[in-house]
């Protein structure tokens, strides 16, 4: 799995063509645009002088909000590459942060010792999800806030896979869960129902969970090139998006956790 994303870091192939101020600039406007409900999940402003913790910078454009945001920062990814390009990244807006190589299973940092704990698209990627979220719960002061995304299992994207992995190939038994862990990141990604979750956060005080459609559900952007082909160009022509938005707007593969420990 970290083999995996040494190779690349989520986004950089497709969205990262310069390391200098506009190539980080240009990310980061193009992740905003996909992308546009992570701010205010993510509620970078009111991390101002917090302790405040990200796993799984990726490409730190995320990391670096917060950072701008004057939060006092602490990042780790489970690669050198991540935390190098991140350092790189916020040491270009002369902006700072305690960046390491980490793995989220198994935090370096005291009990109660952060304000607010953020990981987008991380966890779900860490062979034990489980153990990754009790080591937020761990670290989280009494009162503090975590954020997190993960997947959600009832998706289009899982559907779509499904169509052209399991039915196409003519293994309609495969499950869901199979899908994601062979189609659609690194492998043995994993992906939740909204029941599952509760589960997962049961250990804090209050949970709230949302789902998200995206623009991998609805098409609308060129990632997902991995599974190029006539059928996904095809899909993109004639794809209901107004019908998924207006009766499917459960079916999105984003699930936004916020939880309060
Ligand atoms: C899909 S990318 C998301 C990166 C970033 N949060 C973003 O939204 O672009 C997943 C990232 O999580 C990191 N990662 C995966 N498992 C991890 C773990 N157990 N601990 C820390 N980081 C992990 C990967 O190295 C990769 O950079």
């Amino acid at each position: 799995m970290r083999e995996f994303w040494e190779r690349a870091s989520c986004g950089e192939e497709l969205y990262l063509n310069g390391r200098d101020r506009s190539g980080y600039e240009r990310q980061a406007r193009i992740r905003y645009e996909l992308e546009p409900f992570i701010p205010g999940f993510a509620r970078f402003n009111e991390a101002r002088g917090k302790r405040a913790l990200e796993i799984g910078v990726g490409l730190g454009a995320d990391h670096q909000r917060f950072a701008e945001a004057g939060a006092i920062l602490y990042g780790i990814d489970l690669t050198q590459r991540a935390v190098t390009v991140t350092e790189h990244r916020l040491s270009q807006f002369g902006l700072k942060s305690n960046l390491d190589v980490g793995d989220a299973e198994s935090l370096r940092y005291p009990d109660s010792y952060f304000d607010v704990v953020y990981s987008w698209g991380v966890v779900h990627h860490s062979p034990d999800t489980p153990r990754a979220i009790s080591e937020v719960w761990r670290v989280l002061k009494s009162g503090g806030v975590a954020r997190i995304m993960i997947y959600h299992k009832h998706s289009m994207v899982g559907y779509m896979l499904w169509v052209r992995y399991a039915l196409l190939r003519f293994h309609p038994t495969m499950t869901l869960a199979e899908i994601y862990a062979r189609y659609l990141e690194s492998p043995g990604t994993k992906a939740y129902s909204v029941e599952e979750t509760r589960h997962l956060f049961q250990s804090f005080t209050r949970v709230e969970i949302s789902t998200q459609l995206t623009h991998g559900d609805l098409l609308t952007s060129s990632a997902g090139q991995r599974h190029r082909g006539f059928a996904l160009s095809a899909a993109r022509l004639i794809w209901p998006r107004a019908l998924i938005r207006r009766f499917f707007p459960g079916h999105g593969l984003f699930m936004l956790i916020t939880a309060t420990k």
